[in-house]
């Protein structure tokens, strides 16, 4: 293995960090807040992930964005952040406490005119969004997947149904998860069944013809797919 084929040390990884992504106050009293009021750690994306999303919706002229799974509301507000003024950011959370603790966020932030946040499930959130795409609403430009791993497959069938043709479907925790107490994608011995789902969604993924994708190895792992429909 020669030098260019080796892991990136550590120190240049923040190098790169530090210079396009660095911490801003915004999400670091989040965090701080998040923490306070007893939600879990390590649940948002980071600053790298957040800029490389709003990189990707810069690359693709992204106006509507719908992600599974709100938290505290980072991602939603690195989304927002990436859209033009009539952009609009749908965020699905199952836990009405995380949903209002996000809204409060969202409006803290000076995003709360572009993103709804919606108490819903995550399956029957797929159901209304097909629905509103049937009865006429626009296409999404990006899907985020950030909740149950386990419908991960189920959500890679769905994203055709309500994407628009360039659009992108992004996923995390594609490679790991802090609360995977330390398994990996890769561990034969796992009997867990999110890693089984996620090795199916990433295995369908890259075999799909309908979309041109791969896996980002930043964090935790990030899937990202262009939808190119043949
Ligand atoms: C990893 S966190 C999301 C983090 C967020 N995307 C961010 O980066 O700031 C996953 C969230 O999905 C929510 N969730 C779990 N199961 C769900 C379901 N079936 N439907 C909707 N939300 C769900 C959890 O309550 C949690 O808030």
């Amino acid at each position: 293995m020669n030098e260019n084929e080796t892991p990136f040390p550590m120190e240049l990884t923040e190098y790169v960090t530090n210079l396009f992504s660095p911490r801003e106050d915004t999400f670091r009293l989040i965090t701080e807040a998040a923490h306070a009021a007893g939600m879990p750690y390590g649940w948002e994306i980071s600053p790298d992930v957040g800029k490389l999303f709003q990189m990707f919706c810069a690359m693709i002229g992204a106006k509507r964005v719908v992600e599974f799974g709100t938290f505290a509301g980072h991602s939603a507000i690195y989304f927002a952040r990436a859209l033009p003024a009539d952009g609009k950011v749908i965020s699905i959370e199952i836990n009405p406490e995380y949903a209002a603790f996000a809204r409060r966020q969202i409006e803290t932030a000076g995003v709360a005119d572009k993103v709804e946040v919606r108490l819903r499930p995550a399956l029957d959130a797929m159901i209304d969004i097909k629905e509103e795409i049937d009865a006429g609403a626009d296409r999404f430009d990006v899907i985020f997947l950030d909740t149950e791993k386990a419908y991960y497959p189920r959500f890679l069938e769905w994203a055709p149904s309500v994407l628009r043709p360039g659009g992108m479907l992004l996923a995390d925790n594609v490679l790991r998860s802090p609360s995977w107490k330390g398994q990996t994608l890769l561990d034969q011995e796992s009997t867990d069944p999110k890693i089984f789902a996620i090795r199916e969604f990433n295995e369908r993924l890259a075999a799909h013809p309908d979309f041109v994708s791969t896996i980002v190895p930043i964090r935790a792992g990030v899937a990202a797919a262009v939808y190119r429909p043949r």
